[in-house]
């Protein structure tokens, strides 16, 4: 047990939490839960970890390759944070981890779903084939799309045994059980004929692809940091579970589908509660963005660290400002959240950027984004017309497209603020859930308040030991021996 655990775990049981189990003989004997065997048991063996416990992809970096290396040495897992990365950096983060994890610990790389470019995906793909990446968390998805498909059934055979030997494994990230559905499907026979027609996939892979899932692991995401559709776990993981079972029920799977939980997880009684509720392996976000290993500003962690549950709100997510899907962020002491709502409210409201009355348009310029509109959109212009071309292309004809290409630029903008750490500390964009306030309520008054002592894997094991310590003492409460 590390240092930190002992510090959390004592200070959390001492204070009013649930009581310890320490010197009554029959718990110790009878109702001592162990850590290592919370969750599947199946889950830790395929992946090779101690614990079933993931550190979810972070954009940018903020799940950074430190993150990645501290959580595999110490048999957990962690995700690149490989949104809005470039691929020369990603390349470079996976050799620093397969150099730094070459004793064969997990991790693994965010796969994004790009619907607008789906070559983006392809090249992710591509790259994670070529450099041997065994699990991606596949996130964003709606649906099905070939190169996630290429990436799954790439390199399966059948062993001398009979059994199918599956190279790549995809943890899918939903919040919906028509997408969760999808994923617990084989691939899609359209999509794996057009791959095979292509040369992408051969007969043999697609022919064996047919009988297992497209994702062994579905990871369901409750209301969480970062994008969410505000899902509450005690609904979602029950129909997720009741979900599995009429699927396995139509597929002679050989092994069980597996399902984690996410959002909101941040203590050990949260972590005790996604168990309860069935979860095969639980996924962490807010809290493993205030600490040592992460990729953002210490201006970012020295906000973070301060925060409580009711400090998060909802702001529309950038990269996908028209369709009004939302993210959750840190509001406390920042305008960010008020000023993107307001945002989003006025490209609802206007048809262009030149409707927009005079007060608004001179509030947005001079106080959101210190620029003119033109000079927004000359900087506009100059990224899309050599990343996207056509969405360029498609604004210059619409004027209601060009308004939101601009206000998109306020989403970049604040968050590349949050990263550097610049003065400008109220347009921060920090993605962020209550997990995180609820962990600085846990740790308030221990060594652990202070983010400088936060080490990513430390806080994993001490939420994993004391989920067992909860979970042993609730038992014993409820078994009238406490
Ligand atoms: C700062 C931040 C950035 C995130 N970026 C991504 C991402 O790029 N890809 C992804 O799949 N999930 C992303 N997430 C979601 C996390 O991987 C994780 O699923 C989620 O945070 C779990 O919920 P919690 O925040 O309540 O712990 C992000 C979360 C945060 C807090």
């Amino acid at each position: 047990m590390s240092i930190a655990n002992q510090e959390v775990s004592s200070a959390s049981f001492e204070r009013g939490g649930a009581p310890g189990l320490a010197g009554t003989g029959l718990r110790d004997a009878a109702l001592r839960v162990d850590p290592g065997s919370l969750g599947s048991a199946a889950f830790r063996r395929e992946y090779g970890l101690r614990y079933a416990y993931c550190a979810g992809s972070m954009y940018k970096g903020v799940g950074s390759k430190e993150l990645v290396v501290a959580m595999g040495r110490r048999g957990m897992m962690g995700f690149l944070g490989t949104g809005g990365l470039r691929p020369a950096q990603v390349e470079e983060a996976i050799r620093y981890i397969k150099a730094a994890l070459a004793d064969g610990q997990a991790y693994g790389m965010n796969l994004l779903a790009d619907p607008m470019r789906p070559e983006q995906e392809d090249r992710a793909v591509d790259l994670y084939l070529r450099e041997q990446i065994r699990t991606v968390e596949a996130s964003a998805f709606m649906q099905v799309s070939p190169s996630l498909v290429r990436y799954r059934l790439s390199g399966l055979t059948r062993n001398s045994a009979g059994e199918i030997e599956i190279p790549n494994r995809i943890i899918a990230k939903v919040s919906r059980p028509e997408v969760a559905a999808v994923f617990m499907q084989p691939a899609p026979a359209q999509i794996v004929e057009k791959l095979v027609a292509a040369g992408r996939l051969t007969p043999q892979e697609a022919m064996l692809g047919r009988e297992i899932p497209l994702a062994q692991d579905i990871c369901v995401e409750a209301d969480s940091g970062g994008h969410t559709d505000q899902g509450v776990a005690y609904a979602l993981m029950p129909a997720m579970i009741a979900l599995r079972k009429r699927i396995m029920a139509e597929h002679a799977y050989r092994e069980p589908i597996r399902i984690g939980a996410a959002g909101g997880i941040g203590t050990p009684d949260a972590a005790a509660a996604a168990f309860i509720l069935g979860a095969d392996f639980i996924v962490t976000g807010s809290i493993n963005q205030c600490t040592v290993e992460a990729g953002t500003s210490d201006a970012v962690k020295d906000l973070l660290q301060q925060i409580n549950v009711q400090d998060t709100a909802y702001a529309p997510a950038g990269d996908m400002f028209e369709m009004g899907a939302r993210v959750q962020v840190l509001k406390k002491g920042l305008l960010f959240p008020v000023r993107a709502n307001k945002l989003y409210e006025v490209y609802q409201r206007f048809g262009s950027l030149e409707e927009i009355d005079e007060k608004t348009r001179v509030q947005i310029q001079e106080k959101y984004f210190k620029r003119t509109f033109d000079e927004v959109w000359r900087e506009v212009t100059e990224h899309y017309a050599a990343t996207h071309p056509a969405a360029l292309a498609a604004a210059e004809r619409s004027p209601k497209q060009k308004m939101a290409l601009v206000f998109r630029w306020y989403f970049v903008h604040s968050t590349r603020l949050a990263l550097n750490g610049s003065p400008q500390v109220s347009d921060y964009q920090v993605h962020c859930g209550p997990a995180l306030g609820a962990f600085n309520q846990w740790v308030l008054g221990t060594g652990l308040e202070d983010w400088r002592q936060r080490r990513v894997a430390d806080i994993a094991e001490s939420i994993m030991e004391g989920a067992a310590e909860v979970l042993s003492s609730r038992m014993a409460g409820f078994m009238n021996i406490g």
